[in-house]
């Protein structure tokens, strides 16, 4: 039977090539977004996959949203936890507003989408969970204290989720992208940004299908064996 994936964020940027490359391979994709309405209705029209807007920062708006799309197109066999905010700032101007903001969107969320979905996952004796991460969980990044930390979460979440599951053919695991061309990347400023590329042995930014492929992958039926594990894909910025 086909399998169903939930992509958070899906709309737009690293999640929207998820979104179809799983549906590409056949899977039937929903995908959730946050805020812009008019790149999901474009991006509902351009491809065809339903698009359903809650905040991943709101628990019971998860809870829900997720029985909704269950209800109304299916179990969710797949869930690729994507959506994540950057809100940039040395630390020393940084506010708790911003600290929040992107601990809950970036690593609370974790646990909101996953919980709900986990049961269905658990019943039916399969699932497949990938957290997207960053290279700046891994290492660390200047001016970005409040997603390096919320990152760096999704790490130790993947790795306990995975025992906890394992035995209930539900694999987790995590995709640590480096800097991608999005608009996400864009917003860093120009000579930052030149300074980062500099660091990167690929010698260039990362393509948004290129995290898509190794997601697919994860999800597909040759990964059984892999779980909390880390997939690091940042044409060789941090090797780890
Ligand atoms: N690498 C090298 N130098 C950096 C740097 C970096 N990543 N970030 C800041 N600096 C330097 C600046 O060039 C500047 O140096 P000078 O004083 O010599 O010019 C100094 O640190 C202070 O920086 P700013 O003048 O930019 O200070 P600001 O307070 O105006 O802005 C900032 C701080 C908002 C953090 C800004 O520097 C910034 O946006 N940095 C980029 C942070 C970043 O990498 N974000 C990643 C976003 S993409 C993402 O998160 C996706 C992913 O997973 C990879």
């Amino acid at each position: 039977m086909t399998k169903t994936a939930l992509v958070s964020g899906g709309t737009r940027g690293i999640g929207k090539s998820i979104s179809l490359a799983l549906k590409k391979a056949g899977f039937n994709v929903v995908a959730n977004y946050g805020g812009n309405d008019d790149a999901a209705r474009a991006f509902t029209d351009e491809t065809g996959i339903p698009a359903f807007k809650w905040s991943v920062a709101d628990a019971d708006a998860c809870a829900n949203g997720i029985a909704k799309i269950e209800e109304e197109v299916g179990p969710i066999d797949i869930l690729v936890n994507n959506a994540g905010i950057t809100r940039d700032g040395f630390m020393h101007k940084m506010d708790v507003d911003a600290w929040n903001a992107v601990i809950e969107t970036n690593l609370s969320s974790l646990f909101y989408m996953t919980k709900p979905a986990l049961e269905g996952m658990r019943a039916r004796g399969f699932g497949r969970v990938v957290n997207i991460s960053s290279i700046n969980g891994q290492a660390g990044q200047m001016g970005q204290a409040n997603y390096s930390a919320a990152k760096a979460g999704v790490h130790g979440f993947t790795k306990a989720l995975a025992q906890e599951t394992a035995r209930k053919g539900i694999t987790v695991n995590t995709i640590a992208p480096g800097y991608i061309n999005t608009d996400m990347v864009a917003a860093v400023p120009e000579k930052v940004l030149e300074s980062i590329i500099a660091k990167i042995p690929v010698g260039r930014l990362g393509e948004a299908d290129e995290i898509a492929q190794a997601v697919l992958y994860l999800c597909g039926p040759n990964s059984g064996f892999i779980t909390g594990s880390c997939l690091s894909i940042n044409g060789g910025q941090h090797m780890c």
